[in-house]
């Protein structure tokens, strides 16, 4: 009932509101707030351990495969170590080149994606030390890996992932500061600004949250019943256009893709008319040069633009009348806060169209079977 959800109308929308607490929960107790440095004891690996690999795989599935990707740019930028992203499913049934000196680190909300957890044991037969960074305390992947991060989410009900993926990307974030600062591959200096623009980010969150959602509430009487949708992206903002395509294609039934900005003319742009809405994420960020021609081609097109973009950022209003501002923020934090209003793009939609948000028809919570 109402008492459960805390008088928001759909578990989604409360776990999109308890995001904040759950960055904090996530952090709390593993960074220090003076130095910036993590510690993450319960990975069980040294430095040493550290030093002797020299890549690392990314498995996973759903949401949490699009975490591993924002995961990617940022271990590379920051820890210098390759990286490589699998979808469980491709990962558990491909010729593998993994030895002891891969690190195989799986993403689960659930702990018990059959895919994820087949991917697991595979990595670990061959070798690879394995940490599972994880939503449920005691799940079967918690059990099996070498060492697990644990996201402190607290339980996240709606079958489409919120506040659990963004705990993901914040402990991605300390893990990546934990390996960076083993490694010593940036400045102390460098990582207590970083660790800072974690720290902050729940805050910022926090405060805008209820203008984004009025502001979303806004925008969506021209668009809630559209038939497709594009959602385009850069750089870390690439893999937050796929999370906005599959949220809103989860609880919506709306057909929509997420795409890498620049890949838009190997494709995508023969959709574009002035039927077509496209959500384009454009943070003032160091590719936003490049993201504003890939708008001006699609305005040139006439599509119907939405921009998700950076608060001041007036050129953005000349492309069109339905702009989202968002806080300028440490632009290493852009992922984490530009996943709010796309979550609420893709609520507000399938809450308009009397969707059954919390139980999308089909899906479930956790497949636990091949
Ligand atoms: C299902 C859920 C998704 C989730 C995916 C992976 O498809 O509906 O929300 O992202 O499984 O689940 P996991 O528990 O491994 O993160």
């Amino acid at each position: 009932g109402m008492a459960e959800k805390a008088g928001y109308k759909h578990f989604m929308l409360k776990e999109i509101f308890e995001q904040p607490q759950a960055i904090t929960n996530t952090i709390s107790g593993r960074i220090n707030p003076e130095t910036g440095e993590v510690d993450l004891p319960e990975i069980n690996l040294d430095r040493e351990a550290i030093e002797s690999f020299d890549r690392i795989f990314l498995v996973a599935c759903g949401t949490s495969w699009h975490a591993a990707l924002i995961a990617k740019y940022w271990i590379e930028k920051f820890a210098h170590i390759p990286v490589e992203v699998d979808i469980a499913s491709e990962f558990r049934y491909r010729n593998l080149l993994i030895n002891e000196r891969v690190l195989t680190v799986s993403i689960s909300q659930s702990g018990e994606t059959a895919d994820t957890l087949a991917g697991i044991r595979r990595a670990k037969e061959m070798g690879s030390k394995v940490v599972t960074i994880c939503n449920v305390v005691g799940s079967t992947m918690t059990r099996e890996a070498d060492g697990t991060i644990y996201t402190h989410a607290g339980p996240e009900i709606g079958v489409a992932s919120t506040k659990a993926f963004i705990s993901q990307l914040a402990a991605l974030f300390l893990f990546t500061l934990y390996l960076a600062g083993k490694k010593e591959t940036v400045s102390a200096e460098k990582r207590l600004e970083l660790g800072k623009a974690l720290i902050n980010i729940a805050g910022v969150v926090d405060r805008e949250l209820p203008r984004l959602r009025t502001d979303i509430e806004n925008l969506i009487d021209d668009f809630w019943d559209c038939r497709d949708f594009l959602f385009v992206g850069r750089g870390l903002s690439f893999p937050i256009a796929l999370e906005g395509a599959l949220k809103l294609k989860e609880i919506s039934y709306i057909h929509a893709e997420g795409y890498a900005s620049g890949e838009l003319k190997h494709g995508p742009i023969a959709l574009i008319d002035k039927e077509m809405p496209i959500v384009a994420l454009i943070p003032r960020d160091e590719v936003y040069q490049k993201s504003l021609s890939n708008v001006e081609e699609i305005k040139a097109r006439k599509g119907r633009l939405i921009l998700f973009g950076t608060e001041g950022d007036t050129h953005l209003e000349k492309l069109t009348d339905d702009v989202i501002y968002l806080p300028e923020v440490h632009e290493e934090m852009n992922p984490i806060l530009y996943t709010i209003p796309a979550q609420l793009l893709s609520y507000e939609i399938a809450s308009r169209r009397g969707c059954d948000v919390d139980q999308p028809r089909n899906l479930a919570k956790s497949v636990t079977v091949e």
